[in-house]
């Protein structure tokens, strides 16, 4: 439910973005331009070097009735990959100076400056990386020497030059590479996931079928071990271990009577008390269920664990009379849920005992048969209901 609702969510956040980045190509398609104006300095602005730069030089100079006369030669450079238009070159000269002839530009002389625009009919537009020259012949004072220059100008920048629209565009390219990795694993995750629960539900499935196979022969313990490791992956889960654990004891516990296939029914299900010989038998379970699991690597120690579940933890148990910790936890854990669900359930041999005669029977095997500190769990998990103790067959 919550992952259709992520999908959902995450098909939409992909619309929108599509929707976002095709309105911003049709924008920048519309509006392929903007202008912008710029001012330069005479050999004075650092940006001439990015944006474009005014040389003005005196080709030739001579002195003619005690004034200085030359041949002034300009140079107005784009070094933009954008047009350059409506440029104007502003210089600053003395009062008494005055142009005597100019070429390529409107020329006007007014309060001590002379102003060059571009010719009405060429020169208009200065194509990128390109150049215009201009021109004229200025006669001023002797010492004149020109340096106050200034040339202004509009630069027809396309939206695609612009640094936020670059900056929006190279994040957009990131964002979707992004999303298109996350989509792939995504959907690679989603593959794995369901391969996992297939995985999963066939193997719980699978050992569930073996230990109803096996729990067929005595209509009292059916449903047994189903149940058992229902209440060990919960004892499990209560200890803290890891999930991993909680499934491994929970499947080890689907087989941890594997070794009951072995037993003759008439001692399986006999209904009163069985003679020194048939105990004898009846016990040799535990070897056989761990005999059957020594190949069963996939549930790690699950041989070990199902030999040793009906040790006792003050060592009175069998088949080789572990004590305490000696015996695996998940044995121990295997050993309390065991007996729990025998004690709440009829068998051929006695009825089941009441909520009250359970708690008391746990209590009073702690410290001896079961690990104390199981216990508190289990007793915990009866009054809660996680562990009912109702009839279960
Ligand atoms: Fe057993």
């Amino acid at each position: 439910m919550k992952n259709n609702f992520l999908s959902k969510l995450f098909i939409v956040f992909i619309t929108l973005f599509f929707l976002c980045c095709a309105g911003l190509a049709i924008l920048a398609i519309s509006f392929s331009s903007v202008q912008t104006s710029q001012t330069l300095k005479l050999e004075e602005d650092p940006k001439n070097e990015v944006q474009g730069s005014v040389t003005i030089h005196p080709e030739k100079q001579w002195m003619q009735n005690r004034e200085k006369g030359a041949q002034y030669d300009g140079v107005l450079k784009n070094n933009t990959p954008s047009e350059i238009s409506k440029w104007k070159v502003t210089i600053v000269i003395p009062p008494k100076a005055r142009i005597d002839s100019s070429w390529n530009g409107e020329y006007t002389v007014e309060d001590g400056k002379i102003t060059i625009l571009p010719p009405p009919d060429y020169n208009q537009v200065i194509p990128p990386r390109g150049n215009i020259t201009f021109g004229f012949i200025l006669y001023s004072p002797p010492n004149f020497k020109m340096k106050d220059v200034t040339v202004e100008y509009y630069i027809t920048k396309k939206v695609t030059e612009l640094t936020s629209f670059k900056m929006f565009y190279y994040s957009a390219l990131v964002l979707l590479i992004i999303i298109f990795i996350y989509t792939i694993f995504m959907f690679k995750l989603r593959s794995l996931q369901k391969k996992h629960e297939y995985d999963r539900q066939f193997i719980e499935q699978t050992l569930k079928l073996f230990a109803n196979t096996i729990e067929a022969k005595d209509v009292y313990t059916r449903g047994h071990s189903v149940r058992v490791s229902i209440y060990t992956k919960e004892i499990a889960k209560r200890l803290g271990l890891s999930e991993e654990d909680q499934m491994n004891i929970y499947y080890i516990s689907l087989l941890h009577d594997v070794g009951k296939i072995g037993i003759r029914d008439s001692i399986l299900t006999k209904p009163g008390k069985l003679d020194a010989d048939e105990y004898a038998i009846m016990k040799s379970h535990v070897i056989k269920s761990g005999e059957i699991l020594s190949d069963f690597v996939s549930l790690p120690g699950a041989s070990e664990i199902v030999r040793h579940h009906h040790e006792r933890y003050d060592g009175n148990g069998y088949p080789d009379r572990l004590e305490g910790d000696c015996i695996p936890l998940f044995s121990r854990i295997i050993c309390i849920a065991d007996s729990f669900d025998a004690m709440t359930s009829d068998r051929c041999y006695r009825k089941q005992l009441s909520k009250e005669e359970v708690i008391e029977e746990l209590k009073k095997n702690s410290g001896t048969q079961f690990d104390p500190q199981l216990v508190p769990i289990l007793l915990d998990m009866i009054e809660c209901g996680v562990a009912p103790v109702e009839l279960k067959n």
